[in-house]
C-alpha cells in the first residue's frame, strides 16, 4: 500500500513523507493507540460510523480519550480530498500521545488498495489453525484494534511459513475465533457459521454487514462456539474483512476445502452494498 494523503489533529494535511509522531509517543514506545482501516469505495468510506463508534470503543479499553467524531470526520474528508482514488484504505490512529505530558493525537492515513487482493480471491487462501489466546482474558485485549499487532502479524508469518497464506485462531480446545485480521465463515447448506463475538473475537465491521445482507440471499446465520472440525468438514469456508473483503478459503491444515457460491454471492452483494 502506497500512502497518498495523511491529515492530523492540530496540523491539518500533512506531506506524508514528513514525520507525524513523537518518539516518545507511548502508541510507538508500548504499543498503546487504537485504530481502525476500512475501505473506501467511490470515493466514501464504507460504514463510517461503525469504524468511528469501534475505535471508541478500543479507545476505552486502552485507556485513551476517544477522539471527536467531529473532528475524526473532517480530517477524514480533507484526506481523501487530497488523495483523490475512488478506491483507497481509510485509517484511523487514536494514540495515546507523549509519555508523562501527553495528550491523544489523531492521524487519518488514505492509502491506496494492495494490489494482489483480486488475484488472491481468484485463487482462493490456504488456512492453517493456530493457537490464539484470547477468549475470556479482557487484559489481552481481545476484540480491540489496538495497534499492538505484532503477535497477529507473527501469526500471518508462521502461516506463510507452514506453506499458507494466512492463520485461522483457535482456542485451547479447538473452538474457531477469528483469523489475524478476519473474521472466519463457513457454510453447511444454505446455513452460514460464524463464531459468536462472546469469544472475545473482533466486533468486525464487515461481519456486521454480512449478518444484513446473508438472509437477503437466502441464507441464515448461526453464530456460536463451533468446534474446528466443523470448519473442517465444512462445505465452503471464506474469511471477511474490510480491506480483502470476501476470501474463499481452498485449504485448511493442509486439507483442501471446497469452493462454493455463497462467497462469490455475499462479495458481490456487499461491494452493491458498497457503491449503492
Ligand atoms: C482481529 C481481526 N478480526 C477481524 C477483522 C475484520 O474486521 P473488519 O471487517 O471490521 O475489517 C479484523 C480487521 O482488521 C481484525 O484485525
Amino acid at each position: 500500500m502506497t500512502l497518498l494523503a495523511l491529515a492530523v489533529a492540530g496540523r491539518g494535511l500533512v506531506d506524508p513523507d514528513e514525520p507525524a509522531v513523537y518518539a516518545d509517543d507511548e502508541a510507538v514506545i508500548r504499543g498503546r493507540a487504537a485504530f481502525e482501516t476500512m475501505r473506501v469505495y467511490g470515493g466514501a468510506p464504507f460504514r463510517l460510523q461503525s469504524h468511528l463508534d469501534r475505535l471508541a470503543a478500543s479507545c476505552e479499553r486502552i485507556s485513551v480519550a476517544p477522539p471527536d467524531a467531529e473532528e475524526a470526520r473532517s480530517l477524514a474528508a480533507l484526506a481523501l480530498e487530497r488523495a483523490d482514488a475512488p478506491d483507497a484504505v481509510l485509517r484511523f490512529y487514536r494514540t495515546s500521545g507523549r509519555e508523562l505530558m501527553g495528550s491523544p493525537g489523531l492521524m487519518v492515513l488514505v492509502s491506496s488498495l494492495p494490489d494482489h487482493l483480486e488475484a488472491l480471491r481468484l485463487r482462493g487462501v490456504r488456512l492453517v489453525a493456530l493457537l490464539g489466546v484470547r477468549a475470556e482474558v479482557p487484559w489481552l485485549l481481545g476484540g480491540v484494534k489496538s495497534t499492538s499487532y505484532a503477535v497477529n502479524m507473527a501469526a500471518e508469518a508462521e502461516a506463510r511459513k507452514r506453506g499458507a497464506d494466512d492463520a485461522v485462531f483457535v482456542t485451547e480446545d479447538e473452538l474457531v475465533l477469528e483469523g489475524p485480521v478476519t473474521n472466519i465463515w463457513w457454510r453447511r447448506g444454505s446455513t452460514l457459521f460464524t463464531p459468536s463475538l462472546d469469544l472475545g473475537i473482533l466486533a468486525g465491521v464487515t461481519r456486521d454487514a454480512l449478518l444484513d445482507l446473508a438472509p437477503t440471499h437466502g441464507f441464515d446465520v448461526r453464530e456460536g462456539r463451533f468446534p474446528l472440525a466443523e470448519l473442517k468438514g465444512a462445505e465452503e469456508v471464506f474469511t471477511s474483512s474490510s480491506v480483502r473483503e470476501l476470501m474463499p478459503v481452498v485449504e485448511l491444515d493442509r486439507r483442501p476445502i471446497p469452493l462454493g457460491e455463497a462467497a462469490r454471492v455475499l462479495q458481490s452483494a456487499l461491494r452493491t452494498a458498497a457503491l449503492g
